[in-house]
């Protein structure tokens, strides 16, 4: 475990009360927990911007009686055989299609391969949910 550090901070009396109206509206149990995930947040933005292994999820809701569409798709996903862990695909209904691409690698691949899903005509929505391997933000 490591050796948790108190520290002090000076902050404006009107900045604090948007925090902790903030920290309320996040349902973080104190300040501490919500300025640990705020910095956890930005180390984490900062890995995307700069070289390195990240994971995350791409979602993507599109219709499957587009064919040339899930051809595609899949096509894309073969060029990426290793940053794509798994994909799930959830049927919402009769004709839209759910998939979940959960992806690990270079910041630059990952961004390039949901460009790439999200990008190919008839996809509804595409959404990259950024997130960390969690190695750098301990
Ligand atoms: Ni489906």
């Amino acid at each position: 475990m490591q050796k948790v550090v108190r520290f002090g901070v000076s902050i404006e009396e009107s900045l604090l009360k948007k925090f902790d109206h903030f920290i309320k509206e996040k349902a973080y149990t104190n300040r501490s927990e919500a300025i640990r995930s705020l910095i956890r947040q930005n180390l984490i933005e900062k890995e995307w911007r700069e070289k390195g292994v990240v994971a995350g999820g791409i979602a993507l809701v599109y219709n499957h009686h587009k064919r040339e569409l899930v051809n595609k798709l899949m096509d894309i996903q073969h060029d990426f055989p290793h940053i794509v862990i798994s994909t799930q695909h959830i049927h919402l209904d009769h004709e839209n299609c759910l998939e979940i691409v959960v992806v690990k690698g270079e910041a630059v691949e990952v961004e390039k391969l949901a460009n790439r899903l999200g990008s190919i005509k008839g996809v509804k929505h595409s959404v990259l949910a950024k997130t960390t391997t969690g190695k750098e933000i301990s």
